[in-house]
């Protein structure tokens, strides 16, 4: 009991003082590099958009996120993490049309998966160091974009062209992030 309750006490004290501060030149490279194989495993999913010109939709990225030069870094860790867990959201869906290879797809979640957790982490660090407050409506824009997306994908009941469209979007916002994440402090 006593034992027990030392440990932990010394659990406390060793992760209240290596809260290690986060290492951001490192953190940049490694989304950076996560940015790039998640295009990476969307451009082994099959599907050109050319016959699916009629399915053409404008989700409309948010301008925050293409130019950010205003964003602090904790918002925009909070950004990136959104950004990823949307993303996986999106390829839980009915996949069913696509004939998408599952081993690419299960890749790519678990990349996805993967980064999701680290960034939480790192964001529990952050906010430990730093009691930063949040305003939710940073996220807001985003949350539109993605909503239009799933709601496309439904109206269209997850037909072929609507998930090559989607996939290119998808594309496109991780060209995006890997720009946005650049943004990150030294
Ligand atoms: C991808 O390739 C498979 C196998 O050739 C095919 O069945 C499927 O329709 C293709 N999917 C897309 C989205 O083009
Ligand atoms: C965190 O910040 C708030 C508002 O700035 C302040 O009232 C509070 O005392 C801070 N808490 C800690 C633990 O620093
Ligand atoms: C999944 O997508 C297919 C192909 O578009 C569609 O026929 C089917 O109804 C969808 N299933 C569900 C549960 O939405």
């Amino acid at each position: 009991m006593t034992s027990r309750c030392i440990l932990q006490t010394a659990l406390l004290v060793y992760f209240s003082t290596t809260v290690l501060a986060v290492n951001y030149d490192l953190l940049r490279f490694q989304l950076s590099s996560s940015s790039v194989e998640c295009q990476n495993l969307l451009l082994q999913l099959n599907g050109t958009t050319k016959d699916c010109i009629k399915d053409r939709m404008n989700f409309k990225f948010p301008e925050e996120i293409e130019k950010p030069q205003q964003v602090q870094k904790e918002a925009l860790l909070l950004v990136t993490l959104d950004i990823f867990q949307k993303t996986s959201d999106i390829f839980r869906k009915n996949l069913s049309s696509t004939g998408w290879n599952e081993i690419i797809v299960n890749n790519l979640l678990e990349k996805i998966h993967w980064q999701i957790e680290h960034l939480e982490e790192i964001l529990e660090k952050i906010k430990e160091e730093e009691n930063f407050t949040w305003d939710d409506r940073t996220l807001l824009p985003l949350k539109r974009y993605y909503l239009r997306i799933v709601r496309y994908l439904k109206a269209k009941v997850y037909s072929i062209c609507a998930w090559k469209i989607v996939r290119a979007e998808m594309l496109r916002s991780f060209f995006f992030l890997d720009k946005f994440t650049n943004y990150l402090p030294n």
